[in-house]
């Protein structure tokens, strides 16, 4: 088992690791938790001798406002009070939910957070960020409010069907190129069942809760966590969600890769591209620039009007800045030559006899 612990705004720990102990504070306690982790919800219910208990669809659709008012209403007709502890199990969508539900019901309750996915253990569910999406854009509604702890159990990955499995990991490969730790861009052995599995995870988090400890509520250093993050959430905007977050923004990856050998950066073009091999996404979809112009418009990095890329020039070396029209458009260009539909297909040869 690894503990780790967030400092900020009060210490927390966060654990990785099989058959972990999951504290139980004194005062009622709710579990919310996604169906695709029932079998451990259920067990973690019986354990903590949890009544409440409330299973929903996990993934995007989780993080609408109508779906918050349910979780709420059903808090109030449970007449949970403001002791209340609120369990929360499943994927990065359920913790973001969640930890928001958590941070405004009774303008604030406490909450333990049990990530069952990569995605989750590495990224949403460390960091103290909790959210919703607008039909506007993602993440467009949030607060900061930081669980009381993070157990992150590795026996929940073994039912995570692998395509998800590995998206998660595209923001440990991530966190890789924002600290420029090799160790963290070695995806090819990554598995459920790989015995190094624990450490990598550590890693990965420890990059973030390094991030995170130096700006809590990005005013600066954390913008660079959005590495990717621009491109893909336009895409998953545009796509209304047909684009799988770790698949969006592994192309926002490349993405920034191209921008920052075109602006005279180091080419981390080949080394993405291997992160894209392994996980083996769709192709991306033609779409035309102007298509993501209005979900780019309202990106969170804006100052004033105007947008800032997350830009890697080197490993471990990021530059947070406008770029020009005419370098977006053709390094977006680039990528659809070397991700969109005709990228995959075989070149044509001379016909067999
Ligand atoms: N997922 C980006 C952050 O936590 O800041």
């Amino acid at each position: 088992m690894r503990s780790l612990e967030v400092r900020y705004p009060v210490p927390y720990p966060v654990q990785i690791g099989r058959s972990l102990e999951v504290p139980a504070p004194p005062g009622p306690k709710a579990l919310l938790y996604d169906r695709a982790a029932s079998s451990y919800a259920r067990r973690l219910a019986h354990r903590l001798g949890i009544r409440h208990t409330l299973g929903l669809r996990g993934g995007e659709g989780a993080k609408r406002l109508s779906v918050y008012g349910r979780v709420l209403s059903w808090l109030a007709q449970n007449a949970l009070p403001r002791d209340t502890t609120l369990y929360i199990v499943g994927g990065g969508s359920l913790t973001d939910l969640g930890g928001f539900v958590a941070a405004t019901y009774l303008r604030g309750i406490a909450y333990i957070s049990l990530p069952t996915t990569t995605l989750a253990i590495v990224d949403a569910a460390v960091g103290n960020k909790t959210g919703l999406n607008l039909p506007e854009g993602k993440n467009l509604v949030g607060a900061f409010h930081a669980p009381k702890g993070v157990y992150a159990d590795l026996e929940a990955l073994a039912t995570l069907p692998p395509p998800l499995f590995k998206e998660g990991l595209v923001e440990a490969f991530k966190h890789g190129l924002i600290r420029g730790d090799q160790a963290l861009l070695q995806v090819e052995p990554l598995k459920p069942d790989w015995a190094g599995l624990e450490d990598y995870l550590a890693r990965a988090v420890e990059v973030k809760i390094g991030v995170v400890e130096a700006d809590p509520t990005e005013q600066g250093e954390r913008r660079k966590l959005n590495l990717g993050h621009t491109l893909a959430h336009a895409l998953e905007g545009a796509t209304q969600g047909a684009l799988s977050h770790g698949t969006a923004v592994a192309y926002g990856l490349l993405f920034a890769a191209l921008l920052g050998q075109a602006l005279g950066g180091a080419d981390l073009v080949p080394t993405v591209k291997r992160l894209l091999d392994w996980l083996e996404p769709p192709p991306m979809p033609r779409l035309p620039w102007e298509a993501l112009s209005p979900f780019l418009s309202r990106d969170k990095k804006k100052q004033g009007h105007t947008l800032r890329w997350v830009v890697p020039m080197g490993l471990g070396w990021l530059e947070v800045r406008p770029v020009p029209e005419e370098i977006l458009l053709r390094c977006y260009a680039e990528l659809l030559s070397l991700a969109g539909p005709e990228a995959n297909r075989p070149a044509e040869g001379p016909p067999l006899e």
